[in-house]
């Protein structure tokens, strides 16, 4: 098949060309956007090296997009191209408009023009379900409200019901109704809900995998917007001790990054693909202060090296595990890759970059 990644020269995107250019014709579509690419060139190394070809352009040119997708006439599209930084979302949200929300746009109108395209999918993001899913005292299944600032300001960082009851968080699936909590959230919503629209009762079929944190090797150390664990490795190697926000309690699902490219290669080439939104994670949930100790220890640092800090920013959102279960079922999925060891190739990784960077 020939396949078409926006964003492909990414973390995610080419870890899929990487698994795809054996047996298919890969071409990645990416602008190389600096805050990402800079000083980690190791992405678009692995592109070069399992043969994929790589344009680059931007989605919010949609004349770029058009001739791309118009040379590579694609059997199936993945969207990743994408501004990722939910903090910095806040602050920019034209930059992140055009590029997720009329990038998109773009991307609709060229699958139109070509005519060859059968199947789209994109990268979404759990980040739709603001708080999620969580159990009332008396087991009702709800979807908890945005917090209160006046609550965090006072230390009380629990999700509760809207009259004040503590609410216990649970593993979140598609059935959890949507409710973004970021500028960066509502973007990746709209990205959804543009291409299920656009192509609705046409023979293109659009799929979402939706995703936890995703880890590994390859994510930028040099990106302060995203991706916690990269930060904490940097720091860790710079001899900070690391800040942790709210009570440290925090908890998200870290899931790997090979895990979430083979999720994508599946979905791309299976003979049915699922047509429920999936949710792709670990499935298990892991506090901030765990992750950050073991991560100090695999750097040989006390494991106390961290300060709760009891800040809070917005849009960062209490709770976040997925319910993998339809990924299982529907797909055939399921995420290979141990959190600890996930966590050592990441150390091991990270260790090689800064020391080739002070080198
Ligand atoms: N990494 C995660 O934890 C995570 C979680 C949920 C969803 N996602 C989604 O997965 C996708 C891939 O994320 P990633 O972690 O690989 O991030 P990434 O930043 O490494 O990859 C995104 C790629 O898109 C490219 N890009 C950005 N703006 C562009 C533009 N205007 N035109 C063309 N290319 C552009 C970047 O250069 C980059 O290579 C994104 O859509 C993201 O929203 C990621």
């Amino acid at each position: 098949m020939r396949i078409f990644i926006t964003g492909g020269a990414g973390f995610i995107g080419s870890r899929l060309a990487q698994k795809l250019a054996g047996a298919h014709q890969v071409t990645a579509f990416d602008n190389l956007l600096p805050q990402v690419h800079d000083g980690n060139p190791e992405n678009q190394d692995r592109l070069t090296a399992c043969g994929a070809e790589l344009i680059v352009g931007d989605v919010r040119d949609a004349e770029a997009l058009n001739a791309a997708i118009a040379a590579a006439k694609p059997d199936v599209i993945y969207h990743l191209a994408a501004e990722t930084g939910t903090g910095q979302s806040f602050d920019l949200p034209v930059r992140y408009n055009g590029v997720n929300v009329m990038g998109t746009a773009h991307l609709i109108e060229a699958v139109r023009e070509v005519g060859t395209v059968k199947r789209i999918i994109v990268a979404g993001s759990r980040s739709v379900y603001g708080e999620g899913a969580h159990h009332t005292a008396d087991g009702a299944l709800v979807v908890a409200p945005e917090r209160k600032v006046s609550d965090m300001e006072a230390g009380d960082f629990l999700c509760r019901t809207r009259d004040g009851a503590p609410l216990t968080p649970v593993a979140t699936n598609a059935d959890c109704p949507v409710a973004p909590a970021s500028v960066y959230a509502s973007t990746k919503l709209m990205q959804e809900y543009l291409l299920g629209q656009a192509f609705w009762g046409t023979d293109v079929q659009v799929g979402t995998l939706r995703l936890q944190n995703v880890f590994g090797p390859g994510q930028s150390l040099n990106n302060p917007y995203t991706g916690v664990l990269s930060i904490f490795s940097r720091q860790i190697q710079e001899g900070a001790t690391l800040n942790i926000y709210e009570d440290g309690t925090i908890t998200r699902d870290f899931v790997h990054v090979d895990d979430v490219a083979q999720a994508f290669a599946m979905m791309g080439t299976v003979d049915v693909m699922p047509s429920d939104i999936l949710d792709i994670g670990s499935g298990e949930p892991t506090t901030i202060i765990d992750i950050a100790q073991m991560l100090l220890g695999l750097f040989d640092q006390p494991t106390d090296k961290f300060t709760v800090t009891g800040k809070f920013r917005p849009g960062d959102i209490r709770y976040a595990v997925a319910d993998i279960s339809r990924a299982k079922e529907q797909l055939g999925w399921t995420p290979q890759i141990p959190l600890s060891e996930g966590l050592r190739q990441l150390a091991e990784w990270s260790a090689r970059e800064l020391a080739a960077e002070t080198a």
